[in-house]
């Protein structure tokens, strides 16, 4: 028997950035969008826990127990007072190191895999309390939807979302380190406020409003992605001047993100975009999309 869990990628529409807390990590202010890019996981029963990757990108992806996956079935495996043994297969379409939470989508997969497998009926609570010691960003791909995230971006509330929103996303070349980029936020920003999500951003969800969405559009990392890779630069430029209504640098980057009117649009940006050479390929998405589901029992 296997079972499947597919889940999706996120983009951060707000990204608001405190200053460093004593423990390292920084408290936010974290507007999280799942959009219709997906990874699966699936578990089988197996002699000891391995981990395989298939996709464009499966050869960056550890194999080892720092992947996310693992780590996932080990604290499942070690509440349940069970041994860990599963062979997870990862079949990656999330950019990989790109900004997306790819290693946190296969985090929350996994848990949710290997929970069905073994029959360990952790509940909602549990699972997300599991998400939360994976990292900050693996409850946000458990719950997918939209919400917003505070602490270090573990602590969700859900927010309403009143229509479909397209993005196109520009996937660069090779990743960047999440804390490398936040070592740059605090080398650049020296005085960072307390975070706060925007009403206005947070409107423009609730109704669905595209224009107004991409006025709130707002990432306190971007500065520090764009000084440690400068040629996201041209991307955003390029994306903006093939149409997209803006753009962002997602997450801890380097995938862009650009949000377009319709369809038609995300179809045109993404071509545009491939055509400029200033990223390795472009995807058109949609949000909402689902957080984590099993797909086959
Ligand atoms: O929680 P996660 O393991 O995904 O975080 C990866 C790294 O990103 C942390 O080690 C830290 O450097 C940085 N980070 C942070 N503040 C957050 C979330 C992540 O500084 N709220």
């Amino acid at each position: 028997m296997s079972i499947t869990v597919r889940v999706p990628a996120k983009v951060n529409v707000q990204l608001a950035v405190g200053p460093a807390r004593p423990d390292g990590f920084h408290d936010l202010a974290n507007v999280f969008l799942a959009v219709s890019l997906y990874d699966e996981v699936t578990a089988t029963p197996a002699d000891s826990l391995r981990i395989t990757c298939e996709g464009p990108d499966a050869e960056q992806v550890p194999l080892d127990r720092t992947n996310l996956a693992a780590r996932a079935a080990e604290l499942l495996a070690a509440r349940h007072g069970i041994a860990p043994d599963v062979h997870l297969h990862i079949a990656k379409d999330i950019p990989v190191a790109g900004g997306m939470a790819g290693g946190s989508a296969d985090g929350a997969a996994a848990l949710l895999a290997c929970d069905a497998l073994w029959g360990t009926g952790a509940s909602r609570a549990e699972l997300l309390d599991i998400c939360a010691e994976l990292g900050s960003d693996v409850p946000f791909s458990l719950v997918g939807g939209a919400a917003l995230g505070t602490g270090r971006g573990e602590q969700l509330t859900e927010l309403p979302l009143g229509g479909t929103f397209h993005w196109v996303f520009a996937v660069a070349d090779g990743g960047l380190s999440t804390p490398a980029v936040y070592r740059e936020f605090d080398r650049l920003t020296p005085d960072a406020p307390v975070p706060e999500a925007s009403p206005a951003l947070l409107e423009a969800l609730r109704t669905g409003d595209t224009t107004a969405l991409a006025g709130a559009l707002a990432n306190d990392l971007q500065p520090a992605a764009l000084s440690l890779r400068p040629s996201l630069a041209d991307t955003l430029a390029a994306g903006t001047a093939a149409g997209a209504l803006a753009g962002i640098v997602s997450g801890s980057g380097p995938t862009t993100a650009f949000l377009v009117k319709d369809a038609e649009a995300a179809e045109s940006v993404a071509a545009a975009l491939i055509a400029s050479g200033t990223c390795r390929t472009a995807r058109a998405a949609t949000s909402p999309a689902p957080g984590a589901r099993v797909l086959t029992a």
